[in-house]
């Protein structure tokens, strides 16, 4: 049998490896809400242009209803042979209402009612990111307020570096996943548009009112070029390409939990809740929540590589390939929000072992910087001649072993006479955090105030 839909010029119905392959019902299902609210949008609209009657709108509407409740309730039967989301919900709408259903697609296509579709799910998406993503800093930047004080070691080329404080590294991410969340909006912003009215390419030749239904699904305006709209995919890419990037940021994260949490470096300790066991070695916890955030970004960036590949060489307007976008979004997308989930919990539990990344701070030379400003401030060396002085110091250091506020100050002397006593002040971690008082550094009053400023930031929304 022919497709009802649209079968006229059909004789035959399809292959069952042609229907396999151009079914996206399994997934696309998902738009159900969406494809209703649109349609219920659009038929409105066809009324009060007289291009509908009021009757068979009032039917229609109530038919869409009777169908929404039929897929939340689990009764509806979805099929296959009907291909998509759309042709299910109009097929089922012809069974419930009779030949009136048959007007709800005047004035439009498929083409420009899965854009509709596709587009109002992901402004959803873009929104529940946008929260969960406030929900993290939140959570990070009461740790941080928390832990403007305590130091541990910082890192370049994972090596000790200069120490800076526990609260000071997680405000580090509270500014990128600011950043993260000001790009989930904007995109928002740019994609706000409705497609609804476009049609198949060219527009339509009845008199609709695009700017009403675009009003009634809560666009900002109708899309100004018919067939962009129905071409457009650049929004869900953009959608893929914020998450890809906040992605990162998790992984980079989630990276550092795994390290940290090592009994190497036993920096923090992870809640039982988001570690797991290993079956033959009973001493372990391992921080899996961390490695499967690290691991999602995989298949993030490879909805976006997936996405912007299928889109590449499609011409203007709607092919079939555009309905390869859907799965690999909902993967994507779904994914970026169960990282966001699993992390926020796990940064929720997590607690630094505070004596133990004091030590590590200690460490590893790590205030030879104090040193050399100590230098440049008290006896006026230019901060290369400091740097090289200091550079000895540390070499001195490292023949006996010891750490760099270990060397007598005789030998310091030996290298530079004008040295005093008063070096040793500076080479305290302590004093090294409290002295980064520049804007932006890491000295706990400056850590406590950017907690606070961003806990107020967000409280205030
Ligand atoms: N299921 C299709 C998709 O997701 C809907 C649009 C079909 N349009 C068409 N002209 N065949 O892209």
């Amino acid at each position: 049998m022919s497709n009802r839909m649209w079968g006229g010029r059909f004789a035959e119905g399809p292959d069952a490896i042609m229907e396999e392959i151009n079914a996206s019902i399994d997934y696309d299902r998902k738009l159900y809400r969406q494809d209703i609210e649109g349609s219920k949008a659009h038929v409105r609209m066809l009324a009060a242009r007289q291009i509908v009657t009021p009757d068979d709108a009032k039917a229609i509407v109530q038919g869409l209803d009777t169908i929404l409740s039929e897929i939340e309730s689990g009764t509806f039967t979805f099929s296959r042979a009907l291909e998509d989301i759309h042709m299910n919900v109009e097929a089922r709408l012809a069974e419930l209402i009779g030949p009136a259903a048959g007007r709800l697609h005047t004035a439009r296509s498929r083409n420009d009612q899965v854009a509709t579709d596709f587009k109002l799910w992901v402004r959803d998406t873009l929104d529940t990111l946008d929260d969960q993503l406030s929900e993290l800093m939140q959570v990070l930047a009461e740790k941080a307020e928390l832990h403007a004080g305590d130091v541990m070691p910082g890192f370049t080329h994972l090596q000790s570096a200069q120490p800076v404080t526990f609260g000071h590294h997680l405000m580090a991410y509270v500014e990128m996943f600011a950043r993260d969340r000001s790009r989930v909006r904007d995109a928002r912003k740019r994609m706000n548009e409705s497609p609804l009215g476009s049609a198949a390419l060219a527009g339509t030749s009845f008199p609709i009112d695009r700017k009403m239904t675009a009003e009634a699904l809560g666009f900002d305006r109708p899309t100004a070029n018919s067939l962009d709209a129905v071409s457009d995919r650049d929004f869900v890419i953009e959608a893929l390409s914020c998450a890809s990037i906040t992605a990162m940021h998790l992984s980079r994260l989630a990276e550092e939990i795994v390290i940290w949490c090592s009994a190497q470096f036993g920096f923090v300790k992870l809640s039982d809740k988001f570690s797991t066991g290993s079956s033959i070695m009973p001493q372990k916890k391992n921080p899996d929540a961390a490695e499967l955030v690290r691991a999602k970004t995989g298949r993030i960036y490879g909805s976006l590589q997936g996405l912007l590949t299928m889109m590449k060489g499609l011409p203007l307007a709607y092919s079939k390939d555009m309905q390869e976008d859907k799965e690999q979004a909902f993967d994507g997308l779904a994914s970026i929000s169960l990282a966001l989930a699993a992390m926020t919990g796990m940064m929720r539990d997590l607690e630094p072992v505070i004596k133990t990344m004091k030590k590590a701070a200690g460490s590893g030379y790590a205030t030879a910087t104090d040193l050399a400003d100590w230098l440049v401030r008290v006896l006026g060396l230019p901060f290369r001649d400091a740097h090289h002085v200091t550079g000895k110091m540390v070499a001195l250091a490292v023949d006996k072993g010891v750490e760099l506020h270990k060397v007598p100050l005789e030998d310091m002397k030996a290298v530079e006479p004008r040295i005093t006593q008063e070096v040793f002040s500076v080479l305290s971690v302590d004093k090294s955090v409290r002295s980064r008082t520049s804007y932006g550094g890491t000295s706990p009053v400056n850590v406590r105030k950017q907690a606070r400023r961003w806990l107020k930031a967000l409280a205030a929304e």
